[in-house]
């Protein structure tokens, strides 16, 4: 599927990741992998999961630095000349904006931190690394339904990844001309490090997999699956889309009896 593909992964904290699901179903369909961490809190973890999936590189880049993703980009090229995939699977609010009623908690500071780390972060990757992507490659990035739809505490994320998405219908736009696809893939709820921040996730789990058409919460595997999908040429009609793996969560005005 992603035979030979030379594709670069940001946001491996560990490995309840959805990062890490991701990869390894890219590594199960033959892609060649590179890794990028925030820091060196998860290098432990990185520099074992990156000998289980083919010697993948890793590199250390924290992207509220614009400089650390040059070098990011850089040593991709520098290794692969070409870069044919991206996934940006990265999201950040400080603890105390995504806890309460927004009017309570919202501040200009935690705004900026969420939106630069949340949204900006794809942006600056994609404008990093647009000259050296491959004739016929896929960028994508993980986002969530609280975009569209109010969810408690989920507060100044939502406003960042409707920014994100947005992002995304633009990127898509300007280079799609280049051959290169962007989109986004809306998951479900996941039990994972940066959703144990949202207050009440585990509420929101419960009541999630009991609304869903399927019935039942969605795997980070079957997030891996679709993200393997997009990064793949089987999927080189699709450019600018939110793909929501979701269990058809999103379609619903409200729950049939
Ligand atoms: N878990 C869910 O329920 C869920 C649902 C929908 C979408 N998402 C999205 O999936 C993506 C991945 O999150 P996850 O749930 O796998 O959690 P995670 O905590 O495993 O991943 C988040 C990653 O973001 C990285 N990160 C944060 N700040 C960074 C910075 N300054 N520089 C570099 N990296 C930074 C962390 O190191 C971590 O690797 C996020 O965009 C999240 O919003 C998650």
């Amino acid at each position: 599927m992603v035979n030979d593909k030379k594709i670069l992964v940001i946001g491996l904290a560990n490995k309840y990741s959805i990062a890490a699901s991701i990869c390894d179903v890219l590594y199960e369909q033959g892609a060649e992998l590179a890794f990028s961490y925030q820091n060196e809190r998860f290098e432990k973890f990185i520099n074992g999961f990156a000998a289980t999936h083919g010697d993948a590189k890793t590199f250390v880049c924290d992207l509220s630095n614009d400089s650390e993703i040059k070098d990011l980009i850089k040593n991709c090229v520098e290794n692969w000349g070409e870069i044919d995939g991206i996934v940006h699977s990265v999201g950040f609010s400080p603890a105390d904006q995504i806890s309460g009623n927004i009017e309570d908690c919202i501040t200009r500071e935690g705004f900026a931190i969420t939106h630069d780390i949340s949204s900006y972060s794809f942006a600056a990757v994609v404008k990093e690394a647009a000259p050296y992507m491959s004739k016929s490659s896929s960028i994508i990035t993980l986002t969530y339904i609280g975009s569209q739809e109010a969810t408690p505490n989920y507060n100044v994320m939502g406003m960042a990844k409707a920014s994100l998405e947005a992002g995304v219908r633009y990127f898509s736009a300007s280079l799609g001309s280049k051959g290169i696809r962007v989109n986004a893939v809306s998951a479900g709820p996941i039990k994972t490090l940066a959703a144990s921040g949202i207050k009440g996730f585990k509420s929101m789990l419960n009541k999630h997999g009991k609304e869903t058409p399927l019935g039942r919460n969605i795997t980070a595997k079957e997030v891996g699956n679709t993200s393997a999908f997009l990064l793949s040429d089987l999927s080189s009609g699709i450019t600018g889309q939110v793909i929501y793996v979701d269990g058809g969560y999103n379609i619903q005005a409200m729950k049939f009896d």
